[in-house]
């Protein structure tokens, strides 16, 4: 182990038991196990013991919100064997062409490459069918689950591609406010954040929409181009400034909080919690982790070196157990 890996450990690992309650987020319900977003896989990730479930959210062709982390349906459905016909001209299958009743149809898989390689090979290796499930079926599960057993596991849905959207003439963030005020869950007090990509779409959200619900501000690299947003802008003090006029908190990137070869961190976190923003940090895969580093070290840096307040992780009972564990307030 790196010498200053082993020092940052030795200094957290004698530190006092952290008061706050980090959070544990399913991402994508529980994919380390079952087909990611499926009900069976939010149910499992329930089970597990999650405080929020997450749901990537894209629109339909008669606007219905459905939980599917991209705007193109054939990683992780069979809509190539069902509707050949219906790609676009890049050759992608998308799920705004499509109504509802028409995606109900197809069968949920494993997510695959390019190539139809299942990208995690060891996870579910079965032939069960899933479907697709919508946003008020996710929130029906998850409130009727909390209802029976006495819980209040949270949601945590993600708005994806607004920008794409609107050029499609859709406003999904309409559509997401429209939802979440029919079940009441508008609201600051209300386990339940609202995360997005696009930072103008975060500030729209605050100001123009006049959304009361928790806000994440989620932080990506430039080059992955996944919204307009300059994040080299954003993740500066002035950045994250602005960021904490309209959210409660950012959501970056594991390796924007520490270099991954040499485990030094960075200043992320620290500035983020001076600008009054909670930090909730994606993903943690227990079956992705650098050569350098395991689940237990990786847990250790994250909770007790850097303090994150929550994490987005694909196997929640891993992160569940070792802050148990840890006696980590939980
Ligand atoms: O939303 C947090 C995390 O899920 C962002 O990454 O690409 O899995 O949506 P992605
Ligand atoms: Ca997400």
């Amino acid at each position: 182990m790196k010498p200053y890996l082993l020092g940052l450990l030795m200094i957290t690992f004698t530190s006092q038991v952290i008061a706050s309650k980090p959070l544990v987020i399913a991402h994508r319900g529980a994919p380390g196990y079952l087909p990611e977003h499926t009900l069976e896989s939010v149910t499992l990730a329930y089970a597990l013991g999650a405080d929020f479930i997450e749901q990537d959210l894209v629109v339909t062709k008669d606007l219905k919100l459905i939980v599917l982390h991209d705007i193109h349906l054939e990683t992780v459905t069979n809509v190539e064997q069902v509707f050949p016909s219906r790609k676009r001209e890049d050759g992608r299958y998308y799920a705004l062409d499509f109504t509802l009743t028409e995606l109900k149809t197809l069968n949920v898989h494993e997510r695959q490459d390019a190539k139809g390689n299942q990208v995690f090979p060891n996870r579910y290796q079965g032939k069960g069918t899933f479907q697709i499930a919508t946003f008020e079926e996710q929130i029906e599960l998850i409130q009727q689950l909390n209802r029976q057993l006495n819980k209040n596991t949270g949601f945590y849905p993600e708005i994806k591609s607004p920008a794409w959207h609107k050029e499609q003439g859709v406003d999904i963030s309409q559509l997401v406010m429209s939802v979440l005020r029919k079940h009441q869950l508008d609201d600051p007090n209300k386990a339940i954040y609202v995360q997005c990509f696009d930072f103008a779409e975060t500030q729209r959200l605050r100001n123009d929409l006049n959304a009361k619900v928790k806000l994440i501000q989620l932080i990506a690299e430039n080059d992955w181009l996944e919204s307009p947003t300059d994040y080299d802008v954003l993740k500066t003090q002035a950045g994250l400034k602005a960021i904490a006029k309209v959210a409660q908190g950012v959501g970056p990137w594991i390796p924007q909080l520490v270099d991954l070869k040499t485990m030094q961190p960075t200043a992320f976190v620290e500035q983020a919690h001076i600008a009054g923003l909670k930090v909730h940090p994606y993903t943690f895969r227990k079956d992705a982790l650098p050569e350098n580093i395991n689940t237990q070290q990786t847990l250790q840096l994250l909770f007790k070196g850097l303090k994150v307040d929550g994490l987005f992780t694909d196997f929640t009972d891993t992160v569940v157990n070792y802050l148990a564990e840890e006696r980590i307030a939980h």
